[in-house]
């Protein structure tokens, strides 16, 4: 089977093993990942996807945090997968994906996380993602999201259009334009709410929480 396009976390797939390194030396992942951490705010042992999975940290965050909580990750790269896998130590389901249909049927959570993820889809796909989150997941159930948002102050603005030339200019222009609260909408959520953000040397990260409406006509 052809396996489909996909930007990898670092842009090219032999900077994977880095990652975790990297990310740490230049970025406040910690910080950023416990905020939308904190915004989960369980009612007991809900299932919870975190799509972009990635290396896996946010997931162990969630663990650690929220034990009663059951965690699958997704992502569309094997190889960063690999080395969830090693970490996440069977803790957290984890399954690839082909970038188009969420291995999951209709209403199977009650909140999807996303870190860092969206700016590396194109635009032209971030809907039809959002609406697979949208189908995955139960009425009622929230979506948040922690990723590059509207620059807020002179220095974020010049600092995410140097970043956007490594990490591609065409899928982070609706996160520099502010708009993916308005993909999101697009996509059936009922209430989309733009929160706290956190300023970073690469640009501003934005905080999205969105609710599927608990009663919706399918
Ligand atoms: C910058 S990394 C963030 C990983 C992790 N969420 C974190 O916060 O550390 C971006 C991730 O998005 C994944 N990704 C890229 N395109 C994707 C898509 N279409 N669907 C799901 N994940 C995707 C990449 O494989 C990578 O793991």
């Amino acid at each position: 089977m052809k396996e489909e396009k996909f930007n990898p976390a670092l842009r090219f797939q032999w900077l994977t093993g880095f990652y975790d390194r990297l990310i740490s030396l230049t970025f406040p992942e910690k910080k950023i990942k416990q905020q939308l951490i904190n915004l989960v705010d369980p009612k007991g042992n809900e299932r919870l996807l975190d799509f972009g999975v990635g290396t896996g940290t946010l997931s162990i965050m969630l663990k650690q945090q929220y034990p009663e909580m059951r965690v699958w990750g997704v992502d569309v790269d094997d190889r960063i997968l690999s080395i969830a896998y090693e970490k996440v130590q069977h803790k957290v389901e984890l399954q690839h994906y082909d970038g188009k249909n969420l291995p999951f049927p209709d209403d199977k959570f009650d909140v999807v996380v996303s870190s860092l993820v969206f700016h590396h889809i194109p635009t032209n796909m971030k809907a039809k993602i959002l609406k697979e989150i949208f189908r995955v997941l139960k009425p009622g159930g929230r979506l948040l999201i922690a990723d590059f948002g509207k620059p807020r102050t002179q220095y974020t603005k010049i600092a995410f259009a140097i970043f956007r030339r490594f990490d591609g200019e065409e899928q982070t222009r609706a996160n520099a334009k502010g708009m993916l609260p308005y993909f999101i909408m697009s996509a059936g959520f009922s209430v989309v709410e733009e929160g706290e953000h956190i300023n970073t040397a690469f640009g501003t990260i934005s905080y999205i929480k969105a609710v599927k409406a608990a009663s919706i006509e399918k």
